[in-house]
């Protein structure tokens, strides 16, 4: 061990195992400088376990909680005075922490293997440099930093762009975790790699060109060429082009999905209704229905159903498209698309009615999934936001909607969704398990940090890690990283300068062969 490594020890190991983790008694007197997530390294003979803290303890001691409260009684005892603890059996009144270990570097070659062993009793653990962490962190031509290591605010953690919109991602956290700064993040640097394009509900319009709630900069602003601003509401939002659904694609299950309180009365009718309205539009059909010529159909249940229809009849956005006009709202997007637009959909005065979101997001999803899987064409790969996830995908709904199938069998059609929500306990198992990433904020609900997490190697340590984690924290687990890392996630306000900058970085020559040379050894060392 070097000097400066010498400078960073935290303590020793005291006992270890494969299954259970490593724990560490400190030497450092103070153990309110240890945090957890905090990368180290235990440093054994042949390997360089390199772990992140998983717990911070005090293990319960007699003596301590006979003296505690007892000024006097803490005197008697020498041992209490710093300075003074340490005799043979180094501190006596000493703090621990548990480590999770994530990778094995061969200490003689670099080489990175799993964690199947344990380092020897007192292998010195020390706080992780930026050496160590670039070794297993490296750049690809499609990896922007989000943020930096937890405990080390000068190095930044790449993320595989292209291998995140690849599959079926999720965003979880509580309420004002940051879900969104950060999905704004990953927009962004989505369109700066350009390894998709992406599709967003703004129900709040905070993605267009300056955000309505923070006024930051939104999509728009950055990447004006790149961004189709569309809006259900273009009497308020006079900026982007006006966006109208025809009513001739609205299927039952968009009307069951966004009218929550239909009985089961109301929704065999729509069925029915649907069954025989001929040339007619759903709506129209249900509008126009006499009461008592259906025989199936009681007058009172009719009646409700015409009524909660209603509440969608009145929406301006649903227009059949003008004789005049080449091509309706869905054919100008689906062409944005083809040209590799992305697209920001502005709910203007409707963003607060759920109602809306789960019937337009719904219909507009499941076009795409229909246009996407008719494999005539290959199109670009787009990324759909979802938030509020948990509305779509419950179980008791999910049927209902397009996107479990679109989380569940996208890959190959290159039609992603990503999920962003603060209930992850709520949504379907199956979906959860399908999602090639998750980044977890700040979850407290045992129910959803355990949803949050199903299906993870070694959950349980990870569980304590997102439960302890603060605000705008975040634990990556997946491919796009190559180990689960918690990250500090990127002040927003320093975007501009990371958007500006050159190109998306590219890896020089000798980085690449570097990589290269790494693959090979761990290659080797498998096989
Ligand atoms: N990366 C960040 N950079 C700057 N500010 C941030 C960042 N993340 C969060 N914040 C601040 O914290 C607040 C809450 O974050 P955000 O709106 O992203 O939370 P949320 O998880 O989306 O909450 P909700 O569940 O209520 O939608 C923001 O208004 C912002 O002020
Ligand atoms: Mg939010």
């Amino acid at each position: 061990m070097t000097e400066a490594d010498e400078k960073r020890v935290i303590g020793e190991v005291v006992d270890a195992s494969v299954l259970g983790g490593i724990n560490v008694k400190l030497s450092l007197t103070n153990p309110e400088n240890i945090r957890t997530g905090f990368p180290v390294i235990a440093e054994g003979k042949k390997y360089d376990f390199y772990c992140v803290v998983a717990d911070v303890f005090n293990p319960p001691v007699d003596v301590v909680d006979s003296l505690a409260t007892s000024d006097l009684g803490k005197l008697s005892i020498p041992a209490v005075s710093p300075g003074l603890q340490k005799g043979y059996f180094g501190n006596v009144f000493y703090s621990k922490v548990l480590l999770e270990p994530i990778q094995l570097i061969d200490k003689e070659n670099g080489a990175m293997t799993d964690v199947e062993t344990i380092p020897p009793y007192f292998t010195k653990v020390r706080l992780a440099t930026t050496t160590d962490v670039k070794a297993i962190y490296q750049p690809t031509k499609t990896s922007m930093a989000i943020g930096n290591l937890r405990g080390m605010p000068e190095f930044e953690i790449p993320i595989d762009f292209d291998k995140l919109t690849q599959k079926a991602f999720a965003l979880l956290g509580r309420t004002s975790a940051g879900k969104s700064f950060l999905n704004k993040i990953i927009c962004n640097f989505i369109l700066k790699t350009g390894v998709a394009s992406v599709l967003l509900f703004d129900m709040h319009n905070e993605y267009g060109t300056y955000s309505a709630t923070d006024n930051s900069r939104g999509l728009k602003f950055y990447f004006p060429e790149k961004i189709e601003w569309l809006t259900l509401n273009p009497e308020k939002n006079k900026e982007a082009a006006p966006f109208f659904i025809d009513p001739r694609s609205i299927t039952p299950e968009d009307l069951i999905l966004a009218i929550t309180d239909l009985t089961t009365r109301m929704q065999d009718a729509i069925w029915t209704i649907n069954g025989r309205r001929g040339r007619n539009d759903l709506l129209t059909a249900i509008r126009t229905t006499q009461p008592g010529s259906v025989a199936t159909i009681p007058d009172s249940t009719l009646q409700g159903l015409q009524a909660r229809i209603a509440r969608i009849d009145r929406l301006q956005f649903l227009r059949p498209k003008p004789k005049s006009a080449k091509e309706d709202s869905f054919t100008m997007m689906l062409r944005k698309i083809r040209e590799g637009k992305s697209i920001v959909l502005d709910f203007g005065r409707y963003g607060r009615e759920s109602m809306v979101y789960l019937f337009v997001a719904n219909i507009i999803s499941r076009r795409l999934h229909e246009i996407y899987t008719d494999r005539g064409e290959d199109l670009p790969r787009l990324v759909i936001f979802l938030e509020e996830a948990h509305k779509f995908l419950a179980p008791e709904v999910a049927e209902l909607t397009i996107f479990s199938i679109l989380a569940r069998e996208m890959r190959k059609f290159n039609l992603v969704v990503s999920i962003i929500d603060q209930r992850p306990s709520k949504i379907d198992d199956e979906v959860m398990s399908q999602l090639g990433n998750r980044m977890i904020l700040s979850l407290k609900d045992p129910k959803d940090l355990s949803a949050a997490l199903a299906g993870i190697p070694k959950a349980k340590v990870w569980t304590n890690i997102a439960q302890s984690i603060p605000l705008r924290t975040a634990l990556i687990v997946g491919d796009a990283v190559r180990v689960p890392t918690v990250i500090e996630v990127l002040d927003y306000a320093k975007i501009d300068a990371i958007l500006k900058a050159a190109p998306a970085r590219r890896m020089t020559s000798e980085q690449i062969k570097k990589v290269a040379k790494d693959a090979e050894r761990i290659v080797q060392s498998i096989g």
